[in-house]
């Protein structure tokens, strides 16, 4: 299989992985590279968690959350999540939102309603890259290139851990790779849309690899025949 990389063919990229793995890192400078689209929808389901939180819902109460959900307009302006035009970008980056976003994805209704707001992006978007967990397998099964990148459990956490410090969040290494061990458990065991690489995915380990050498990897693979 070949591609070429001529802008406005509408080409999708689909990137999944499990926590820390680097995808939405990657997914950023591919699409700038690209000159793509970029959806993380990662953040979707980080921006509900937010709201369930902030609204003090109950993640169960479907019909409210619903209502909810339907009259928010989610945007993303330079790689950026907007709710209702308020960027909430570094409130759902916390491991406050971290810990609880996974038991909230695995809800299903939950699931449907984060699919509703991508479909209307993806519509509207000629070449797009979408990174999460069931982008290959569910979201964009006709994805042109899948890629999944994985990175062992210990190389995860320390690049979270990294990332949170450099936010001033204290929180040890070894509480973070609990939680990324714990979430990907999650992400991996529920009933709907579970984390998997597609049978067509590629994968990429990336622990000996940084993030330039990511990108060269994945830019090359649209460039050569796979
Ligand atoms: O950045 P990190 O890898 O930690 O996670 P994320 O991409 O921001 O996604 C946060 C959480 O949202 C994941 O742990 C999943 O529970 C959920 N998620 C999902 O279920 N399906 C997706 N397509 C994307 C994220």
């Amino acid at each position: 299989m070949s591609f070429s990389l001529i802008i406005g063919e509408d080409m999708k990229i689909a990137i999944d992985g499990p926590a820390g793995s680097g995808k939405s890192t990657i997914a950023k400078l591919l699409s700038k590279k690209l000159n793509f689209e970029y959806i993380d929808t990662g953040a979707l389901y980080r921006a509900i968690t937010y709201i369930i939180k902030t609204e003090n819902l109950d993640a169960e109460d479907e019909e409210n959350i619903s209502n909810i959900i339907k009259n928010t307009n989610f945007r993303f302006h330079n790689n950026k999540i907007y709710v209702n035009e308020i960027c909430i970008e570094s409130e759902i980056r916390k491991n406050s939102i971290s810990k609880n976003v996974s038991d909230v994805a695995a809800l299903p209704f939950i699931r449907n309603l984060v699919n509703s707001v991508i479909r209307k992006i993806v519509d509207i978007s000629e070449n797009i890259i979408l990174d999460g967990r069931d982008i290959g397998t569910v979201v964009l099964p006709d994805a042109e290139l899948k890629i999944f990148l994985d990175a062992t459990p210990g190389i995860r956490a320390k690049r979270r851990y990294l990332e949170l410090l450099d936010k001033n969040e204290s929180i040890s290494l070894k509480e973070i790779k609990e939680e990324i061990i714990q979430r990907d458990y999650i992400d991996s065991n529920r009933d709907v849309a579970p984390l998997r690489k597609a049978v067509d995915a590629i994968v990429i380990l990336t622990d000996d690899l940084n993030i330039q050498e990511v990108v060269d990897k994945i830019y090359n693979l649209l460039n050569n025949d796979l």
